[in-house]
């Protein structure tokens, strides 16, 4: 993992291929990314029935294109490579991720509330109890696959406390999520209206809850989220909606694939587990460490307002310009021993949440929790952890993920 295959040496820069999901089945394509870093950090790269896009794989680029958004921006033509339709563009105008100051500053003050430290730190014992439940399941058995009977759960369960769901709605919730995503992968797409479907019924779900907590307002993170602020201002139902539609797609696979992730390095390196095991206190570097290695959003575009450079070369008004994370998280320039697995590696400044310009993940304190806690609890309960077979990876350019991974380990109660 994370080291170029001898039979991938002789890779040329016409063999480059970000867009095609299939470049992505056996993995994140780690050797592509050191080629393009060393070879041509900004590339330009041809996109089928599009205008095509700039490749951006050096870690002080990716900052740089992260924190002016004035020059690259989100809220022009969105985030993903390919221009949305004009049908759903004002749709997607709606989320978060696709705005530009002031929309974006104003609606993320607001939705910040359910962020507070407080509040996600106040998660922690739900969290673990959460946790602790999904190892029950299956700590008897002796095998599991690890995505679906251990990660896939926990991080749609910790949204759903946050919100606030009400416990006999997560599984609908947690089905209208995981039908959004994986669109691209037959193994997950039933057809191209599944997702749109999907999306719809967890808009109108979002609607329902909202109306219930307007009439009768409690004390939790729903109402407050629905309250006005100090200034006065307040979510639209518009803004509720999306927000909680986004939510569901932001936080799910990519913690999932972080753990799923996690779990496939402790045991691809069983000294940096070993290490884990003896001091338990090196937690915290782990989890940045699995954040780094894994970095499961593998991009985000954004469109220059304006004729500018990156290192030099010249990027033209209107451009896609996109940044692609695992690439800046592996890179040498800025990582000692950037392809080795280091647990205790500090200073670790990963971007796996984005450098940190105004689009930072919004649910990084939440999904550090998460991951710290799954972890505290496996390497407690279930240390010897082996993998069983292949892994198999998620066909898509965008989230770096694994649909299965088949898991050995001795039976809890043996
Ligand atoms: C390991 C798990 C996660 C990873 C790797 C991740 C990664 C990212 C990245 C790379 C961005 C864009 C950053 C930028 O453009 O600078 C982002 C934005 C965002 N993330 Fe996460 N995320 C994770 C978990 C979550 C969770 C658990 C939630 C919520 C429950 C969440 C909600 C969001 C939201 C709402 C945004 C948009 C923020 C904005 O546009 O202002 N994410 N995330």
């Amino acid at each position: 993992m994370g080291r170029p295959s001898a039979t991938k040496s002789t890779l040329t820069l016409d063999d480059v291929d970000l867009f095609a999901t299939e470049t992505f089945v056996q993995g994140v394509p780690h050797h592509i990314f050191k080629l393009l870093r060393k070879e041509a950090p900004v590339f330009w790269h041809p996109e089928p029935g599009g205008p095509g896009f700039w490749v951006i794989t050096k870690y002080e680029d990716v900052d740089h294109v992260s924190m002016h958004p004035e020059t690259f921006s989100s809220g022009k033509r969105g985030v993903f490579i390919v221009d949305p339709p004009p049908e759903a563009g004002a749709v997607l105008g709606l989320l978060l991720l696709n705005q530009d100051a002031p929309q974006h500053t104003r609606y993320r003050r607001l939705v910040s509330r359910a962020f507070t430290p407080k509040l996600v730190l106040g998660l922690e014992p739900h969290i673990r109890d959460v946790t602790n439940g999904i190892i029950d399941k299956i700590a008897d058995k002796g095998e599991c696959d690890f995505v679906t009977d251990i990660a896939a759960d926990l991080p749609l369960q910790a949204i759903a406390l946050l919100i606030g769901v009400p416990m006999e709605d997560r599984q609908k919730v947690f089905d209208w999520s995981n039908q959004m995503i994986g669109a691209e992968d037959p193994e997950y797409s039933t057809g191209p209206e599944v997702p749109l479907r999907a999306s719809m019924e967890l808009y109108a779900y979002a609607q329902q809850l909202a109306d219930k907590r307007r009439k009768e307002p409690k004390d939790d993170i729903l109402s407050t989220l629905l309250a006005a602020d100090f200034d006065g201002e307040e979510l639209t139902e518009a803004d509720f909606n999306a927000f909680f539609l986004l939510l569901s797609v932001a936080g799910n696979e990519t913690t999932r694939n972080t753990i799923s992730h996690g779990m496939k390095a402790l045991m691809d390196y069983p000294d940096q587990r070993q290490r884990l095991l003896d001091d338990p206190t090196m937690i915290m570097t782990a989890v940045d460490e699995i954040l780094r290695w894994s970095s499961p959003v593998m991009q985000f575009r954004r469109t220059a307002t304006h004729d500018t450079e990156i290192r030099g070369v010249k990027i033209k008004e209107g451009d896609k310009v996109v940044i692609y994370y695992p690439s800046a998280n592996r890179d040498e320039d800025i990582f000692p021993d950037a392809d080795t697995f280091d647990v205790g590696r500090t200073p670790n400044p990963h971007v796996a949440f984005g450098p940190g310009g105004p689009h930072f993940c919004l649910g990084a304190s939440l999904a550090r929790l998460e991951i710290r806690i799954m972890f505290e609890a496996l390497m407690k309960r279930l240390p010897e952890m082996e993998q069983a077979g292949p892994a198999s990876y998620l066909r898509s350019n965008f989230i770096g993920g694994i649909k299965h991974l088949p898991v050995t380990y001795t039976p809890e109660r043996n």
